[in-house]
């Protein structure tokens, strides 16, 4: 057979068009050389005020060491487990997140390839490459380009929106916060389709979208389009302050299972009106600890391996016991050091391959 006509969805390497079917193949995230990214008004916006001022403060500097390594340690274990269930698991290689970079009227220093979940928008057989606001994310990609390029070889679709330009145009440069219970405001604009991966869920033929600081209307138009007519993109408006993806807010575990941040989804969308709908428990992360880019409700962040086995923060035994309450197994990993970077299982990691394919749930 011709490397052409490898496009079976059996055959081809990627293929995955929800968060639960079984997971075959996996791409688990690297901290290996994150940096704080240089200031901007983009990177403050789904920050929270002290958070804010750690970033202003380390704009530029390495993550502690200290902190890299225990998340590192904490990766490495999410691997052996995933190993140990039976998923392939790839890697990213690490880069220099020192190194500038830029474009006509910019130049920014990196962050992190820990997150491939905010990069990588797997639909099918297809790997979007997300179009992503931050100017320290723009180079994102350059990380998985070795995988991409291998599956695409082996017969992948691998899509890319318009490379945005980034310009000062697309940032509402004297933005604040909108004052409490006022609608949100965007600090980017709508210059150019921008998108983070993870401000997308997919549940088959129905993936629910949100905008957000780094996602506006036309990076999810573009989706829309981008997609066709075998897809329907809902976009949903959800309570988050500070929306920055998606995945700590809504996350669907299974068909007719969902599982929700208990104040940002006020109204459930009416289309998951036959599922059961249940509220992540208070997180148990202690004050102390630190999140340098995410809430505590970073718990709900978990993983899927199938419809049954999810994989839970070690620690965190109400959402262990809510697993075991829903009639899953809760497969615990210490992860708490990783969810300092801004993210657990769901955000560190990306389907690749799960065994499935294109239906309705709804
Ligand atoms: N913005 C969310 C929160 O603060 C965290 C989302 C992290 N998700 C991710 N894919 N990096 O609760």
């Amino acid at each position: 057979m011709r490397e052409s006509e490898v496009s079976a969805e059996s055959e081809c390497p990627v293929s995955s068009y929800n968060e639960w079917d079984p997971l075959e193949e996996v791409i688990v995230g690297i901290v290996d050389g994150a940096h704080f990214p240089p200031w901007h008004v983009s990177v403050g916006a789904p920050l929270s005020p002290e958070q804010r001022a750690v970033f202003r403060d380390s704009a530029g500097k390495p993550f502690p060491a200290d902190a890299i390594a225990a998340a590192r340690d904490e990766l490495d274990e999410l691997v052996d487990i995933l190993e140990g269930e039976g998923v392939k698991v790839r890697r990213p290689e690490p880069r220099d997140h020192s190194r500038s970079y830029g474009a006509p009227g910019w130049s920014s220093t990196g962050l992190y390839d820990a997150m491939p979940r905010d990069l990588l928008l797997i639909v099918g057989t297809d790997m979007i490459e997300a179009p992503m606001a931050w100017r320290s994310r723009s180079y994102s990609a350059s990380a998985y380009r070795p995988l991409l390029k291998e599956y695409f070889r082996q017969g992948a679709r691998w899509s890319s929106p318009p490379k945005p330009e980034l310009p000062d145009e697309l940032y509402v440069a004297d933005w604040t916060d909108q004052p409490d219970g006022e609608p949100f405001r965007s600090v980017i604009t709508e210059f150019e389709p921008t998108f983070d991966a993870a401000d997308f869920i997919r549940c088959g033929r129905d993936i629910f979208a949100q905008r957000s600081h780094v996602t506006n209307a036309m990076g999810i138009e573009w989706v829309r389009r981008h997609l066709g007519e075998e897809y329907r993109i809902h976009e949903l408006r959800l309570a988050d302050d500070h929306p920055m993806h998606i995945d700590a807010s809504l996350m669907p575990l299974a068909p007719g299972k969902l599982l929700i941040h208990p104040d940002r989804v006020p109204d459930v969308p009416e289309i998951f009106k036959d599922w059961e709908v249940r509220t992540a428990p208070k997180p148990v992360i202690p004050d102390g600890h630190p999140l340098y880019m995410t809430s505590k409700w970073i718990n709900m962040n978990v993983l899927m391996i199938d419809e049954e086995r999810m994989v839970v923060e070690a620690q965190d035994v109400p959402m262990r016991r809510l697993a075991e309450s829903w009639g899953m197994t809760a497969i615990p990993c210490p992860f708490r050091n990783f969810n300092s970077f801004g993210g657990s299982f769901h955000c560190a990691t990306t389907d690749i391959r799960r065994r499935g394919s294109l239906r309705s749930y709804f």
